[in-house]
């Protein structure tokens, strides 16, 4: 059965973890919703990942639309989260329309946005008009530059406080979870103790209350780099390459396509086709 917001603050009560990993199509959606996975996000990742860019920036909110609703068709049952792209919440008003296109058109649960106690009037906004959201903090990939890079945050103490602040900031505007991205496995735990909504985390550590990872990260279909807190639990590209190659060596050596994969005529329709020679 499809959970729901408040099965995932019961999960939290009742200290079970949450699963939650990116998909972006029709396949890794089913694939994952096969699996039993709780929580699905369309990640604004999938610009670098699906669309070969070298930032997440680049992400427009058309894209994610497209890849959310092709999510959305392969997971029916899965609560699906849908990151809001780069500039599509810069202002209450673009927030309040993005958000709501990607529920309408969508078909998202839920939204996910960048950012810590500033950006606490516009979630609360979004929240009020009764629109789910996730917030996100500590790495915050879609501001990158700001903070020097793709680099742990939170690792003096005035930066801890301040992620504490962001997190108790975006539980007061409503969020019904918040990812914690790259940052202490202290720091983590102490936040997670201290919100009452769901924490995930990505390179966070154990303590948090779920975790998320990128599936492409995962299942090894995506190898231009490897953040520290990755695992893979499969080497899917190797099974890819070794079977593309396989098919060009049979292609090349006339050994596929074989007779099973032919369809027949009858002989009296060849015989009239080729006629008598
Ligand atoms: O876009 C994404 O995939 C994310 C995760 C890394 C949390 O935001």
């Amino acid at each position: 059965m499809k959970k729901m917001v408040p099965d995932f603050f019961k999960m939290k009560a009742e200290h079970e973890k949450i699963t939650m990993l990116t998909a972006y199509d029709y396949p890794g959606a089913h694939w994952v919703e096969e699996a039993g996975l709780d929580m699905i996000l369309v990640g604004d990742s999938l610009g670098m990942v699906v669309l070969g860019y070298d930032s997440t920036v680049p992400v427009t909110m058309d894209d994610m639309i497209h890849h959310a609703k092709a999510v959305r068709r392969g997971a029916p049952q899965t609560f699906v989260v849908v990151d809001m792209p780069f500039m599509s919440y810069a202002t209450i008003d673009s927030a309040l329309l993005n958000a709501g296109r990607l529920i309408q058109e969508g078909g998202a649960d839920a939204v996910k946005l960048e950012g810590g106690e500033s950006f606490a009037p516009i979630i609360k906004t979004l929240t009020q008009a009764g629109i789910p959201v996730v917030g996100h903090i500590g790495l915050t990939p879609q501001t990158a530059t700001q903070l020097g890079g793709f680099k742990v945050q939170g690792r003096d103490l005035e930066s801890a406080k301040q992620l504490m602040r962001d997190a108790r900031a975006l539980e007061e505007a409503g969020v019904m979870s918040i990812v914690l991205e790259a940052i202490p496995a202290e720091v983590a735990k102490r936040i997670t103790r201290e919100i009452t909504v769901p924490s995930i985390g990505i390179g966070a550590g154990k303590d948090c209350d779920g975790q998320v990872l990128v599936i492409h990260d995962l299942l090894g279909m995506f190898d231009r780099f490897k953040p520290k807190f990755v695992k893979s639990y499969g080497d899917v590209k190797a099974l890819a390459v070794q079977g593309i190659r396989e098919y060009i060596t049979e292609v090349k050596q006339q050994n596929f396509p074989a007779k099973e994969h032919e369809f027949k005529l009858s002989d009296e329709i060849v015989e009239k086709l080729y006629g008598k020679d």
